[in-house]
């Protein structure tokens, strides 16, 4: 695996309310994540995980701290700046799958595409070609609400890394999934980090799915608990 650091989160904390109500869900938290490489972060509900994926990706604001992505420092970005910054950058497949119901599975999974401002005919043929990877081939202008809940998590892979984003963020993809559907996510998942060197988050309490990571980080009440290596070659945590 290469060593080139993608993301470096150094002392982020974000509080959520005030007075009574105040929840701290990231107290001093750093991170870095490695290009080609797959992290898994884990822990009990509430521990933090989406805060910190939705920070790394550039869509909730943090506290205080730092968080640098590839060349980009978060907290110096003004809004029109991180909406640039996701549309070239980030893969997100989020908690639940957030795809659009009117639109189709071409269309859904085309977005970043347009929003990169390509012509919806190239869109949705580049569009075509990663369904078909997924294994959608035949869904094409089927709605999300005909499709199965592990058919609708292919969709929202496809539409996370259709654009080729080099940060790929997974919130919980194979919580609604089959074992085998979940291992094929996870297969793909695992390619795009190895093959294609990109650098993969994903957030999961499923345990059967651990084999899959080069590091698992694990969290509990705001805080990183601890990194364990799956390899005893793979580089060390430094902060
Ligand atoms: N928008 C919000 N407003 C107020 N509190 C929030 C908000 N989002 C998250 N929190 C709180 O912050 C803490 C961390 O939430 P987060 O969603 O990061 O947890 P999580 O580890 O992803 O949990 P789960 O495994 O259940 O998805 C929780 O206590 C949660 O209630
Ligand atoms: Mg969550």
């Amino acid at each position: 695996m290469d060593k080139t650091v993608t993301i470096k989160v150094h002392n982020v904390s974000k509080t959520f309310g005030q007075g009574d109500d105040k929840v701290h869900a990231l107290k001093n938290v750093s991170l870095e994540v490695y290009r080609g490489e797959l992290v898994m972060i884990v822990g009990p509900s509430g521990c933090g995980k989406t805060t910190l994926l939705s920070v790394i990706a550039g869509t909730l604001h943090f506290d205080s701290g730092t968080i640098r992505v590839l060349d980009s420092e978060l907290e110096q970005l003004d809004k029109a700046q991180l909406t640039e910054f996701r549309a070239h950058n980030i893969g997100f497949i989020f908690q639940l799958f957030h795809l659009i119901p009117t639109l189709t599975t071409v269309e859904n999974s085309a977005i970043p595409l347009i929003i990169q401002g390509k012509t919806r005919e190239d869109a949705f043929k580049e569009a075509e070609v990663m369904l078909e990877k997924v294994g959608l081939g035949d869904k094409y202008d089927k709605l999300p609400k005909q499709l199965s809940g592990g058919q609708q998590q292919r969709v929202a892979m496809a539409r996370a890394i259709v654009h080729n984003p080099p940060i790929v963020i997974c919130d919980e993809p194979t919580s609604a999934l089959d074992f085998e559907t979940g291992i094929k996510v996870m297969d793909i998942l695992k390619h795009i980090a190895q093959t294609h060197n990109r650098s993969v988050i994903v957030v999961t309490h499923d345990h059967r799915i651990f084999k899959y990571a080069d590091r698992v980080v694990e969290m509990d009440d705001g805080t990183i608990l601890e990194v364990r290596h799956n390899h005893t070659d793979e580089p060390h945590q430094t902060s």
